[in-house]
């Protein structure tokens, strides 16, 4: 192995910067030219390449963000632009890839390998952490703090007014940020996705609360449960006789200087990655799982799913 190249694909995450300084130092450590692509899948079929050594991956390791960008190409989509996109990597003589992003960038992984791609490895990278085979994605840690900065805040206002409040954090598939930091919170109540709900025994929960003289129910809300807060909250807030008030969390989750874990997170599997594929191995994400570093195949990732305990949920129950 001679060239490698490292892109970010999919949602950004903090800690991604963190990573590609940990590929690019790994990687020139190595005896490697390595090679930035702009703007993920898309700079791949593009063929935009950016040579990068240890002073262009200067000053980032706190950065949000990426400094590569990212985005989801519609072109790579097609078989055709996962040809022209193995095409550039044979052009520009790339024997080894290094993919940071969620479950959509390892299935483009695998696209890519059965076209002709070189030697790829993962790194599992969303604020979602829905990626099989990490305890962690990098950004989720960050992203849990950033919710709970601001539900604390609510808390604080939600207290003051007697108010209901719903907080909607992101997760379109996914209620690992709702539970954690719904749980982190004190959050009365949660709502996500996968987690089927009793909605009526909730409300009944919270109104025995409120009627034993609760001042603040705030209730926290993946984006992707039902209709949304909004909609929940006007089926809720009725029921309790209580005026609400919702407040959407959106891609403020999304920025923002990486936690000590995201960072330290970064690092560790930036460094598995490249000597994942200088030893000679393909075709898996590195993740940590258990304070271990572990190697699952591209198609683990989107054939099974990365779960929120349901003891996290009922816990929460039991103290809200
Ligand atoms: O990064 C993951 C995620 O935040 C999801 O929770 C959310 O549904 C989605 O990205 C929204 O991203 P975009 O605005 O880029 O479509």
């Amino acid at each position: 192995m001679k060239r490698i190249a490292v892109l970010t694909s999919g949602g950004d995450a903090p800690g991604m910067n963190a990573a590609i300084r940990a590929v690019v130092r790994a990687g020139v450590e190595h005896g490697l030219e390595v090679f930035g692509v702009r703007r993920g899948y898309a700079g791949l079929v593009a063929g935009h390449f950016t040579p990068m050594d240890r002073t262009t991956v200067v000053n980032i390791v706190h950065s949000g963000g990426t400094i590569l960008g990212t985005g989801r190409s519609e072109q790579f989509r097609t078989l055709e632009g996962q040809h022209s996109a193995a095409e550039q990597l044979a052009l520009n003589r790339i024997n080894g890839l290094v993919l940071i992003g969620g479950d959509g960038t390892f299935r483009g992984a695998s696209a890519l390998a059965s076209v002709g791609g070189p030697a790829a490895v993962g790194i599992p990278a969303t604020i979602d952490n829905d990626v099989f085979g990490a305890d962690r994605s990098l950004g989720f840690d960050t992203a849990v703090n950033t919710a709970l900065g601001a539900i604390d805040r609510i808390r604080d206002t939600a207290t003051s007014h007697e108010l209901l409040h719903f907080v909607e954090v992101m997760g379109r598939e996914s209620g690992w940020l709702a539970v954690s930091a719904g749980l982190a919170g004190g959050a009365e109540a949660v709502f996500c996705p996968e987690i089927p709900s009793e909605l009526d025994a909730t409300i009944a929960r919270l109104r025995a609360s409120v009627e034993a003289g609760k001042r603040s129910v705030l209730i926290v809300v993946a984006e992707g449960y039902g209709e949304g807060a909004h909609a929940l909250a006007a089926y809720v807030g009725p029921r309790l006789d209580l005026d609400y008030r919702v407040t959407t969390l959106g891609h403020t989750q999304r920025g923002g200087s990486p936690t000590a874990i995201d960072r330290t997170t970064g690092a560790t599997l930036g460094v598995a990655a490249v000597d994942a594929l200088v030893a000679g191995r393909s075709g898996v994400v590195v993740g940590e799982r258990s304070e271990n570093i572990v190697e699952t195949p591209f198609e683990a990732t989107w054939s099974r799913s990365h779960e929120v305990p349901a003891n996290r949920l009922a816990l929460l129950h039991r103290l809200g």
